[in-house]
């Protein structure tokens, strides 16, 4: 049994530095779209077996130290009837959005067993056949938000601000439904056999830090709190917030890129593990880039106990397989202690 992602996030010795990926599991692997066909990811994940296959292609390509489920953040929304598609090319589509107190009200709590019984089927199924640890995910509360209240993809969050700063009270009810969804789906998770959760709070760069500390940090403290599994706090442009973030919770806090590696790892402090950074995009340019990139990001983690290797964020779609195997095979070699 490979346990290095689980030492690593518990800052203990390694023999080398756990790598896995965000998207690993995607549309650049050939075999995923073949798997995939035209069928939408929210029909997919509710079939266990294919979800199940979706996450093993990655690790039979390379020996990658994590699998993560195959589902999307979205998955315990529609589960708990909000209505949502996934437009290819976009992202997630919810085509009545919340803006309104009557609309919060619309949510009800999940009920895992009952509501996705298949995302737990599939980490049972994942467990018996998996000899690394399995991650286990959920959306964070702002980033959630962001889907439900804009409609959809959004750069400026202009409407999401707009309800955060201008109905606090509303804000807070919304922040308070999405704990009574993502908690128990990330608590079944774990029961279910997930042996570490991330949360993806993708879009929370978008605020500024006094904003993150007082309409979002709290929730996701809630979410962090005591969980029966360790914890990882990833989220994209968040170079601002990565002190406030570590205060809300998580063993590990993701980086993205655009912060170095060793600068990122002090505002979050050094007794934390930390999780990335290397571009997604260098991944797109010749080998000698990608190497040279990635000895970056591995020298500024110095050899420290408490790194795991990811990207800045998810392997983007045209990614050459290659660049991904070598880039595995690098950061084993050369942290190999
Ligand atoms: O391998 C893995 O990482 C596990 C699978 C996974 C998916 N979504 C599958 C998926 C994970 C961890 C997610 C999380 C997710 N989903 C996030 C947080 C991570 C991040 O990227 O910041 C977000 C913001 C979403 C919402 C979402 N779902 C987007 C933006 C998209 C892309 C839409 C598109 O077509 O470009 C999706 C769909 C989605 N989720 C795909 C996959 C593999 C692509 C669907 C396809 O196969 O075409």
């Amino acid at each position: 049994m490979n346990d290095l992602l689980l030492r690593a996030l518990r800052l203990e010795p390694v023999d080398h530095t756990p790598v896995w990926f965000m998207r690993q599991a995607g549309r650049y692997l050939p075999e995923y779209r073949e798997l995939r066909g035209d069928r939408d990811i929210l029909e997919a994940v509710r079939e266990p077996e294919l979800a199940v296959e979706v996450t093993l292609q990655p690790l039979r390509r390379m020996p990658l130290d994590a699998a993560i489920v195959f589902s999307d953040i979205m998955v315990p929304l529609a589960a708990v009837g909000v209505p949502i598609r996934i437009a290819p090319g976009t992202g997630p589509v919810v085509d009545a959005p919340i803006r309104s107190s009557a609309d919060v009200a619309r949510l009800r709590p999940l009920a895992p067993e009952v509501d996705e019984p298949f995302v737990l089927e599939a980490i049972r199924l994942l467990r018996m056949e998996l000899s690394v640890p399995l991650i286990g995910f959920a959306g964070g509360p702002f980033t959630l938000a962001s889907y439900l209240v804009e409609g959809g993809p959004s750069r400026e969050h202009l409407r999401t601000k707009a309800l955060m700063l201008g109905d606090p009270s509303v804000w807070g009810a919304l922040m308070d439904a999405l704990v009574e969804i993502v908690r128990p789906h990330l608590l079944a998770q774990v029961a279910a056999g997930a042996q570490v959760i991330q949360l993806f709070d993708s879009w929370v760069g978008a605020l500024d830090p006094t904003d993150y500390a007082t309409h979002v940090g709290p929730w996701s403290a809630r979410l962090l709190a005591d969980l029966p599994a360790p914890s990882i706090h990833f989220g994209v442009n968040t170079g601002e917030l990565l002190s406030s973030m570590a205060r809300a919770g998580g063993d590990a806090i993701g980086i993205d890129h655009r912060v170095p590696l060793d600068v990122a790892w002090e505002r979050v402090g050094l007794e934390r593990a930390v999780q990335g950074n290397l571009d997604p995009a260098a991944l797109h340019a010749p080998w000698e880039a990608v190497e040279r990139k990635a000895l970056d990001v591995l020298q500024r983690a110095a050899g420290r106990a408490g790194h795991v290797f990811n990207l800045g964020h998810g392997v983007p779609p045209g990614t050459p397989v290659e660049n991904v195997q070598r880039l595995v095979e690098l950061v084993h070699q050369r942290t190999a202690r």
